[in-house]
């Protein structure tokens, strides 16, 4: 594999007293923020002491000095819900959709998900690389620091190896936290036409136990949908996950409601993700079982739904609500998390502090990551970033644009303003 540019070999160490800052609010682990300046020392790639900077022990004064320069510190970011390696694009269907076709008729003609099939089996390794390589880096320079992968444009035990092999290769080179989720059943690859019970074995029996025992999976997902899988072809899935101890997830009540988040939550699934057809059901059982709402809005917007994810619902449940990009050539070809935070106020209506959460400390729960990830604490990696915003509203607020920042992944200073 080649070298990224902006890869960790070209980045510094962060370690040092980090002065003049003001803290975003909710920052912290419990949730809690500090009103006056803030300094931070980070040692040995973690935060070693956070706090008011007149607080600041002796014993730190002589470290090595980074000036933060009145900016706001915030937690790295976390894009809890991607599907980053694929080959092609889908443009066509765009312009289908604006002629009126629905995203099922677009499916059912042989397009959507399997169009990114035969371009990603057609691809080899190292060019399903470069091209996740470049998506990779425009999410990391907006300040992400985690992200999950999903396979599922292979379809084949060869093909998703591929994918996943690439996911976790992306985080080597780049110094990134990647989770995996095996999406083999994200639709019916074409060989297995009319056989779907037969497809469904192959991704319970031999894929997912071959993958897995090739440390390539960090978690499972379904897309549970009419034109994805049902609810029993979900719940075979989620077996075979359980029986080898692994997270499941699941793409749930997006275009219909399939009852599918009641069952994931049964399963103890890290999250749900689309919603826009959730009901009081799916709801009630991801409160119980602890389930993470992910809002997709990047997905709502491009195939212009209407249906809007019952928010008021999951907020007076108090179901923790991450906010996601979904990227993928079909549905939500964006690589800005922060638009997405903007979309979730605008779209769906949450605040600018909901939304904030939502892509930090709710999405590192989905990945469950929320002990290293999503919120600043001593103790935990340093993965920060310098906003030099005047107002935490602006993250949310502009959009169309990438506002100028410092990002400190794993320790390193790996990106910052040109
Ligand atoms: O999350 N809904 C299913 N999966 C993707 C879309 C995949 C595609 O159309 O390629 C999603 O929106
Ligand atoms: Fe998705």
């Amino acid at each position: 594999m080649q070298t990224p540019s902006n890869s960790i070999a070209g980045s510094w160490d962060a370690d040092g007293l980090w002065l003049n800052m003001r803290l975003m609010p909710g920052a912290l682990v419990d949730g809690g923020s500090i009103a006056t300046e803030v300094s931070m020392v980070v040692q040995r790639g973690l935060i070693a002491w956070l706090g008011a900077s007149h607080e600041l022990p002796q014993s730190c004064a002589d470290l090595p000095r980074h000036d933060g320069g009145g900016a706001l510190l915030g937690p790295a970011l976390v894009d809890c819900h991607t599907h980053l390696v694929y080959g092609g694009q889908r443009a066509s269907e765009f312009a289908m959709r604006l002629a009126g076709a629905s995203y099922e008729e677009v499916a059912r003609a042989g397009g959507g998900i399997v169009s990114s099939v035969r371009a990603t089996r057609e691809a080899d390794e190292q060019t399903l690389f470069e091209l996740a390589a470049k998506r990779l880096e425009a999410l990391l320079a907006e300040g992400v620091c985690a992200i999950e992968i999903k396979s599922g444009y292979g379809l084949s035990l060869e093909h998703e190896r591929k994918q996943l092999r690439v996911a976790r290769q992306l985080g080597k080179a780049y110094g990134v936290t990647v989770r995996t989720t095996f999406l083999g059943a994200h639709a019916l690859p074409p060989e297995y036409a009319g056989r779907s019970q037969d497809y469904i074995e192959l991704v319970c029996k031999q894929m997912l136990p071959a993958l897995h025992s090739e440390g390539l999976v960090d978690a499972v997902d379904v897309f549970c949908e009419r034109i994805g899988f049902s609810l029993a072809e979900t719940e075979q899935v989620f077996q075979a996950a359980q029986a080898l101890g692994l997270r499941v997830k699941l793409h749930a009540e997006q275009l219909s409601d399939m009852g599918g988040s009641a069952l994931a939550a049964r399963f103890g699934a890290l999250s749900c993700d689309h919603l826009e057809h959730l009901s009081s059901p799916g709801i009630a059982a991801m409160k119980a079982a602890g389930t993470v709402a992910v809002l997709l809005p990047g997905a709502y917007y491009a195939l212009r739904d209407t249906h809007v994810p019952p928010i008021q619902a999951l907020r007076d449940a108090g179901i923790p609500m991450a906010v996601s990009t979904d990227h993928n050539p079909g549905t939500s070809p964006t690589l800005s998390l922060l638009l997405m935070a903007n979309m979730a106020c605008t779209l769906f209506g949450l605040t600018v502090p909901e939304a904030l959460d939502g892509i930090t400390r709710h999405a590192a729960r989905a990945l469950g990551l929320q002990d290293t990830h999503g919120s600043l604490g001593v103790g935990r990696p340093a993965n920060f970033v310098l906003w030099p915003l005047r107002d935490p509203a602006e993250l949310a607020y502009w959009f169309g644009q990438r506002p100028a920042c410092t990002v400190v992944r794993q320790g390193r200073i790996a990106v910052q303003p040109a």
